[in-house]
Parts: structure tokens; C-alpha cells; sequence
């Protein structure tokens, strides 16, 4: 048996409970992992907050989409991988395990300089990151605005855009500015003015934005300083991005899914890391049993860095 980290009723992370479950065995083309690390995301405490509906046919909700482990045992037409391979998966669903069964296809070998932690964080702030910086076409030339460039998605979407070879002028609360220069971002804080703001820091223009962070002032911004539309995105608002006709990225009606560009930044963020050019921030790692602790800090929205759950 296998001990999960469960939402067994909608509400704040009180409903979070830690349950008996019978992990399974890996089927065709699926790997049976031994959960080192699950990296903690806003999606989490959407699916038991009432975000997505609180249908009670789905109750006890799953938590964790991605995690960092080692594979026990393979399914039958699994190739490249073996029992004892240290890997990272993202989808993982359920990811908040002690033992998880796995897509052999979401899965990428875990280099030996990323601690369990930080690769149990990487995928799917990472993936979403790639995702937006291939959809907006940014490199050398580039003068980025990313909205929350301190955030788990932010601070990949900066050091990614910084590796191809853009500028950027990230949004953040004046705590993450020294940060955020450390990974090559110039620092503005968000709020009245920031426009004006940003300008004084891209004297010949902007020319792509990445939101991630959902508000009205971070797309509105982004509008009156882009010229193409087809070079803003949002992960984070989708209902006013459709009104401004940005690009919509992720999943969700009228939303782009990326599914190729995705699968594909897997490897490319894991060979970012080897490269030295992408790192990712941690916050703080915390027990199962102290899941929900974890989730208050990221609903109160300026967690510094990932927060991993560890069984
Ligand atoms: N569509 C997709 O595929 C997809 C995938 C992943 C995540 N998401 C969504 O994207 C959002 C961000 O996720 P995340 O994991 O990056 O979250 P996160 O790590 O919690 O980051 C949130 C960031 O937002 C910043 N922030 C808070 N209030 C702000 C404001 N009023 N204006 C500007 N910035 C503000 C914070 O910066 P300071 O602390 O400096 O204030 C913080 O760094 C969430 O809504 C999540 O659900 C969507």
C-alpha cells in the first residue's frame, strides 16, 4: 500500500487528508515510481477550492501533477527505462504518492546535479513556461514582459527567454527584485503606473509579453505596449484575454493545449539545467502530513520559489 495525500471534501486545505491507496501495477507502457519529491501548484488547491466546480461524484480528489522519483517496476513495451532509473514525470496525476503508476511518455531521466526537490518542481512550471515562449516566438531581439516574473512559471518563462537570447523586464513586489536580476531580468513593481513604468526600461519598445499572473492590469499593460497580440499571452486569464484576443495557452475552451511543444520541453528544460542556463527556486519543502501548511502559503500568492512536498 501507498500513502496519498487527498482533498476529501471542497472547501480550504483542511479538507486535505493522507489515505491508504493501492498504488497498482504498471500496465502497457506505464512505470511504477517510488515519489521522492511532488512539486506543489496553484492547480492543486484549485481542484478541491470550488475553481473547477465542486462536483461531490469526484470526491476524494487526487492531488499532484508532477514528481521526481525512482522507477520500481517497468509495464510491459516500456523501453529506455529500467527499474533503478532515477526520472521526473510531468502529467503525473496523483503526484502527491508515496508510489505513483506513470506514462513511461511523461517521464525524463533526472540528471545527478538536480536535487530531488528541484526536479520534483521543474516540469510543469517549465512546461507552461516553454510553452509560452515558443507560442510568442521569442528570441534575440526581444524585449519581454513577464507579468509574476518572480512565480514558479515567471521565473522559468525569464530564464528561458534570457537563454534565446531576449531582454526582460519582469513584474514583481520589490522583495524578488534582487532575485529577479540574479536571473537577468531588469525589475519593475506591478500597480498604478506601470506602464509608464516598464517604458522607461525598453526605450525602442516591447515587443512580446508572458502573463502569469491573471489580472486586468498585467494583460491591459501588455496591450497598450505590444503591437502584435499574437506576441501576448496569458496562462492566467483567459475570459479577458479572449476579450483583448491574446493567446490563450493551456487548457480550457478556446485555449491552446501546446501538447507537441510541451511533451518536447521536457528535455529541453532538463538539458537547460545541465547547461547551467535554468535553475529553479525552491521556498521550502515540507511533509505530506504538512501538505496543506504548503498550500496555504501558495493561495496567499507570493510564495518565493517552489514548495515540494516530500513523503
Ligand atoms: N495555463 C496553464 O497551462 C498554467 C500552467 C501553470 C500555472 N498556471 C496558472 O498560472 C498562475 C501562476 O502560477 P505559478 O505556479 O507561477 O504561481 P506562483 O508561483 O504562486 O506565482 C505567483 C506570482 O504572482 C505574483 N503576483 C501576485 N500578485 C500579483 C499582482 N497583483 N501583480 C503581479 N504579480 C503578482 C507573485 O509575485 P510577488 O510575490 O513578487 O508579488 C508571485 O511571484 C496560476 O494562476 C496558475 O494556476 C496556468
Amino acid at each position: 500500500m501507498s500513502r496519498s495525500v487527498v482533498a476529501t471534501a471542497y472547501g480550504g486545505p483542511e479538507v486535505l487528508s493522507i489515505v491508504s491507496t493501492d498504488p497498482g501495477e504498471p500496465g502497457e507502457g506505464e512505470v511504477l515510481l517510488k515519489v521522492e519529491a511532488a512539486g506543489v501548484n496553484p492547480i492543486d488547491w484549485k481542484s478541491y477550492t470550488g475553481t473547477y466546480g465542486t462536483d461531490p461524484s469526484k470526491l476524494p480528489i487526487r492531488l499532484g501533477q508532477e514528481a521526481a522519483g525512482t522507477v520500481l517496476r517497468v509495464g510491459p513495451g516500456v523501453e529506455g527505462i529500467v527499474p533503478g532509473d532515477d526520472v521526473i514525470a510531468y502529467r503525473a496525476p496523483g503526484a502527491y504518492s508515496e508510489q505513483l503508476v506513470v506514462r513511461a511518455t511523461a517521464t525524463v531521466h533526472k540528471p545527478a546535479l538536480l536535487t530531488w526537490e528541484k526536479a520534483g518542481g521543474l516540469l510543469l512550471a517549465g512546461v507552461t513556461a516553454m510553452h509560452t515562449v515558443v507560442a510568442t516566438r521569442i528570441g534575440p531581439g526581444d524585449t519581454v514582459l513577464v507579468h509574476g516574473a518572480a512565480g514558479g512559471v515567471g521565473s522559468m518563462v525569464v530564464q528561458i527567454a534570457r537563454a534565446r537570447g531576449a531582454r526582460v523586464v519582469g513584474t514583481a513586489s520589490l522583495v524578488n527584485h534582487e532575485y529577479l536580476m540574479d536571473i537577468g531580468a531588469i525589475p519593475v513593481v506591478y500597480g498604478p503606473g506601470l506602464a509608464a513604468r516598464v517604458r522607461e526600461h525598453a526605450r525602442s519598445g516591447v515587443t512580446a509579453a508572458i502573463d502569469t499572473v491573471g489580472t486586468a492590469e498585467a494583460l491591459d499593460t501588455s496591450v497598450a505596449l505590444v503591437p502584435d497580440r499574437q506576441r501576448i499571452a496569458t496562462i492566467a486569464n483567459f475570459a479577458h484575454g479572449a476579450v483583448l484576443r491574446v493567446l490563450l495557452l493551456g487548457s480550457g475552451p478556446g485555449a491552446d493545449p501546446g501538447t507537441e511543444i510541451r511533451a518536447k520541453a521536457r528535455q529541453q528544460l532538463v538539458d537547460l539545467v545541465v547547461a547551467g542556463r535554468l535553475d529553479v527556486r525552491l521556498a521550502g519543502t515540507y511533509h505530506f502530513a504538512d501538505a496543506a501548511k504548503a498550500h496555504r502559503a501558495g493561495i496567499a500568492g507570493h510564495a518565493r520559489g517552489k514548495m515540494i512536498l516530500r513523503p
